[in-house]
């Protein structure tokens, strides 16, 4: 498979938002998103606004730090909002039926490096960065699933 590659500058929390319900209005059951990037670098961000972009009642998006999972019902189906930044091992992913919810359900994953070899082939990673000014972030998107081939990412940032 190709390897595909872009990078998007998000010059504001609000770009980040419109990119992300740009992501979030294609998405269905079965896509995994892999947010990775330092603390601070816009995952949950990023996460809350696609979430909220989709939910059938409004209702809070709290970071899934400490419940490590947080779940969903959206007009796109089951969403499952992880953060793994607390697992000690993949193991630990299964039980909490992620890889499960990778087959059924919408995920976004923070922390995704956590997962070692239970990360889905098929997933479009979204890699996080800081930039020189404060607003302002960076994200690069790799994928080599054909799913992700038509994303039109140039009209996104
Ligand atoms: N362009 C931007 N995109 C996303 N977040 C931004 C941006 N500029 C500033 N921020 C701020 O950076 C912080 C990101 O925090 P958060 O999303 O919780 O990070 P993470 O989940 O990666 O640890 C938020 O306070 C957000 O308002
Ligand atoms: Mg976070």
């Amino acid at each position: 498979m190709t390897s595909r590659h872009i990078t998007l500058t998000l010059a504001s929390p609000e770009a980040t938002c419109r990119f992300a319900r740009h992501i979030g209005a294609m998405l269905r059951p079965g896509d995994v998103l892999l947010l990775s990037g330092q603390i601070g670098a816009g995952k949950t961000h990023f996460a809350r606004c696609l979430i909220q972009s989709l939910l059938v009642i409004p209702e809070d998006v709290p970071s899934p730090t400490f419940t490590l999972v947080q779940t969903y019902d959206t007009t796109a189906g089951e969403l499952w909002h992880a953060d793994l930044y607390r697992l000690t091992g993949p193991d630990e992913s299964v039980e909490l039926g992620l890889t499960e919810a990778f087959e059924s359900a919408i995920c976004l994953v923070e922390w995704p490096d956590r997962l070692q070899d239970l990360t889905p082939r098929d997933a479009l990673l979204l890699t996080f960065a800081a930039a020189q000014t404060d607003d302002t972030r960076h994200v690069t998107l790799d994928w080599q699933a054909p799913r992700w081939d038509d994303l039109s990412v140039e009209q996104m940032a």
